[in-house]
């Protein structure tokens, strides 16, 4: 369950971003909006020089979608009189970009500079000169190579509890604009006259239009990765508010965000107040790290039981394998009657009481009242009320969550055999007792750790290059950390999807 919490940071570096502004909904003082934050990610200089490699593509896809408008000018010539001409279908060809490079400045933002961006430009001049010559209006295709240089300076900013991205501080600087007309029958005046009035547009529209459309797609992907984020923790009916409380920080060397991390389940949001996040918790080695507090965990567990998820059927070749774990008690003569004999018997197991959480270094320890019925036919119904206690801890490996347990405790608070209002001896209780401890708790957990990779998987995390990931317990929250690689398929699918 911690690795729910995903991908917001990963738009931090797209765009590479951060800085402190405020709107309604976002507390401006980060220290103290900690108390109400129930997730932070923090995405460290070495994930954003992953994610950095992927923001050419982003810049790139800018320039292509890009619509450049057609232009007019109109001159007065000696001699020739009026010349009327416009820009026409202006196209981008053949684009490349050199390289790309960020810093991370604290307290302040991203500079990026993305050096050597070379294009063609194709388009057609249209023109006609003297008022008597309007209507016959020629044409004449051109091509311009250009090289620029483009400086992107982002701010990331809390906005009605999203992160939106401003590139509005976006420069072009051009080395090299050079024109060609198709076929050199224009006179040179013409040529001259072209080949200004051409550069000079096209440097006003590419400047104007490049960075407009860099702004657009950095808060389309920033929408993209959010609404990814937020579908990211929904289990049926419950959802998870993963809203930011207060803007990025951003330091030398790490960008973080706060988040809400509240569970909304009928119509109600639990919520958190006192917090105890501290950012001394977090190192700074690995790429990507996420603090969870157990106040997050706590009211998706009470939605989850209350929904009734927490609960489990077992019957025929499943029902009878488990019990051929040996155990030091011996089987109750109705119990192995019933497996043996009784032709289809059924258990169900279920929570019986809101279980509750809490995380110190040693794991996360779950108190859960269990109770379950094991359905025998016409031999009766045995049924058992206990108490569990157990310390969990997680980890994730080949793209799947595994939860162990080596310690728990278990206390049985009711046993009888209903059909016969036959009360259990104090041996039946005990081979119960380790029934629940050695079959129970381990089968609960390995049907949970399905259903947790399954809901992963749905929301597409095995769709991320996760690099050793850790989840470490410490008190009062869980600590994730892993290195990633960036799928380039998400970035592609993205572009392909909302630019087309
Ligand atoms: C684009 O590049 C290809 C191959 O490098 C070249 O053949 C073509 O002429 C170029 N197009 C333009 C418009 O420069
Ligand atoms: C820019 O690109 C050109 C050609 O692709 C190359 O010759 C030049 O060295 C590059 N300059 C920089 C600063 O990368
Ligand atoms: C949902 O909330 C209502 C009242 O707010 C309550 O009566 C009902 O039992 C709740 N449903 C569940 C499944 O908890
Ligand atoms: C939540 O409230 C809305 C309107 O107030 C109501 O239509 C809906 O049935 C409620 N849902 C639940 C699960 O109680
Ligand atoms: C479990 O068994 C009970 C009683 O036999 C049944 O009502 C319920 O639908 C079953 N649940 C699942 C998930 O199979
Ligand atoms: C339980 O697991 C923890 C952490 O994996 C380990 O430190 C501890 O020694 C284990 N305890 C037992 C009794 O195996």
């Amino acid at each position: 369950m911690p690795c729910c919490v995903s991908p917001p940071p990963l738009l931090f570096l797209l765009l590479s971003l951060c800085v402190f502004r405020m709107s309604h909904s976002c507390l401006p003082d980060t220290t103290s909006s900690y108390k109400f934050t129930g997730i932070v990610c923090r995405l460290t200089y070495p994930a954003a020089v992953v994610l950095n490699e992927k923001t050419t593509k982003v810049i790139e896809a800018a320039f292509k979608h890009t619509k450049y408008p057609s232009m007019k000018g109109e001159k007065s010539l000696l001699f020739t009189g009026r010349v009327t001409y416009g820009l026409d279908n202006l196209e981008i060809h053949n684009l490349s970009i050199g390289r790309s490079v960020f810093e991370l400045h604290p307290g302040e933002g991203i500079a990026m500079e993305i050096s050597n961006v070379s294009a063609v430009f194709r388009g057609t001049i249209q023109y006609g000169y003297g008022s008597w010559l309007v209507n016959l209006a020629h044409s004449v295709d051109f091509e311009i190579e250009s090289q620029i240089d483009l400086g992107i300076n982002p701010k990331l900013y809390c906005s009605e509890a999203k992160v939106a991205a401003d590139t509005s501080d976006c420069y072009l600087n051009f080395h090299k604009l050079r024109l060609h007309l198709q076929g050199d029958r224009e006179p040179n005046w013409l040529k001259k006259l072209f080949t200004d009035f051409i550069t000079f547009t096209v440097k006003l529209v590419i400047k104007g239009q490049i960075c407009k459309e860099i702004n657009k797609v950095a808060n389309l992907l920033a929408d993209f990765i959010q609404d990814m984020a937020n579908e990211f923790i929904r289990i049926g009916d419950i959802s998870v508010d993963i809203g930011i409380t207060t803007s990025p920080v951003i330091t030398a060397n790490y960008i973080e965000s706060y988040h809400k991390g509240l569970t909304n389940y009928n119509n109600t949001s639990s919520a958190i107040r006192d917090s105890h996040f501290d950012p001394s918790q977090l190192t700074e080695d690995r790429m990507l790290y996420f603090w969870v507090s157990d106040q997050v965990f706590n009211p998706m567990l009470t939605a989850a039981h209350q929904e009734g998820y927490l609960k489990l059927n077992l019957s025929g070749t499943e029902l009878s394998e488990l019990f051929k774990t040996s155990l030091s008690n011996a089987m109750p003569e109705f119990i192995r009657k019933c497996l043996l004999e009784s032709g289809s018997p059924e258990l169900r197991v279920w929570s019986s009481s809101v279980p509750y959480l809490k995380t110190s270094t040693l794991g996360t320890r779950v108190w859960a009242q269990a109770s379950g019925q094991l359905d025998c036919g016409s031999q009766g119904t045995l049924s058992f009320q206990t108490a569990v206690a157990l310390d969990v801890t997680v980890s994730y490996s080949d793209k799947k969550v595994f939860l162990h347990s080596n310690s728990s405790e278990v206390l049985v608070l009711h046993a009888e055999i209903l059909s016969q209002n036959q009360l259990l001896d104090k041996a039946q209780i005990e081979f119960i007792r380790e029934a629940v401890e050695k079959i129970g708790i381990p089968k609960a957990l390995s049907v949970l750790e399905i259903v947790i990779t399954n809901e992963l998987d749905q929301q597409g995390t095995y769709l991320f290059d996760i690099f050793n990931p850790e989840v470490f317990p410490r008190d009062g929250f869980v600590l994730i950390q892993m290195d990633f690689g960036f799928p380039h398929h998400l970035l592609v699918d993205f572009l392909r999807k909302t630019l087309e």
